[in-house]
């Protein structure tokens, strides 16, 4: 079953994401994001909850009721990114603020409003995660449909994912979108000339994905 994310769900919001994506995601643990057993990022945590008041993020639920797949959903306005690029360098913690910066990076370069000039409002996933006993089963397929057909219903002409990792990559090309960006890992180097992220294989490359939404 999947249903609408509210407010008052961020706890339960956390409480998964902190078992599974904070742990899991290849650029979490490429910065070793959570070195310590029950520690958190409050950075990330706070990075999740700012997309739940968009009202269209959605969670998958078992049928005893318990939470086993996230996708956390904004509405990106054209010309309000620039803002949201000064938010994300005053991030305190340095390896939360490396991903931040590449997502930045990956926001400038692939430049999305610029290739669809015509496109006023993007519909993004900005997180998404499933329960490792519930993988490859198409849930977060399905979380990505669901969020797609709420952008229809809104009349958002565009959606819009950063893909950090393979698996959401062939997610989301499964169902139909095209890559517009790719920024490999190897390639990404900070001044001194050397790798900032190394991720678990088979994750290589950071690729933006879009599709257009009837
Ligand atoms: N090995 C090989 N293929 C896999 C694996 C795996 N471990 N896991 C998923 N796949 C494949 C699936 O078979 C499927 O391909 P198919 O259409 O050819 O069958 C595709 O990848 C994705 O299918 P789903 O079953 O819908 O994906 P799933 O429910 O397993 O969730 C997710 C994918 C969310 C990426 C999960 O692996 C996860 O939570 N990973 C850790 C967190 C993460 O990396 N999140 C994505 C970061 S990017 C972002 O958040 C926007």
């Amino acid at each position: 079953r999947i249903v609408k994310i509210s407010n008052k769900d961020g706890e339960r919001v956390l409480q998964f994401l902190r078992k599974f994506f904070f742990m899991d995601e290849p650029l979490n643990i490429a910065v070793g994001l959570l070195d310590e057993p029950g520690s958190t990022c409050s950075e990330l945590e706070q990075y999740c909850i700012d997309s739940i008041p968009d009202g269209v993020s959605f969670m998958a639920v078992n049928s005893r009721g318990e939470v086993i797949g996230i996708c956390l959903n904004g509405v990106d306005v054209r010309g309000k990114s620039e803002d949201e690029d000064s938010k994300n360098f005053e991030c305190t913690n340095p390896r939360f603020g490396k991903i931040l910066g590449l997502l930045q990076d990956v926001g400038k370069q692939s430049d999305v409003f610029g290739q669809f000039p015509d496109v006023d409002r993007m519909l993004e996933v900005r997180i998404i995660s499933v329960d490792d006993a519930y993988r490859g089963q198409g849930i977060a397929k399905a979380l990505i449909e669901k969020t797609r057909l709420e952008g229809e219903k809104m009349g958002i002409p565009l959606m819009r994912v950063d893909c950090t990792s393979a698996f959401s990559a062939k997610a989301v090309a499964r169902l139909g979108f095209h890559c517009v960006y790719t920024l490999q890992y190897a390639d990404y180097l900070d001044k001194q000339g050397q790798r900032v992220f190394d991720p678990p294989s088979p994750h290589t490359c950071c690729k933006t994905f879009v599709r257009h939404l009837n």
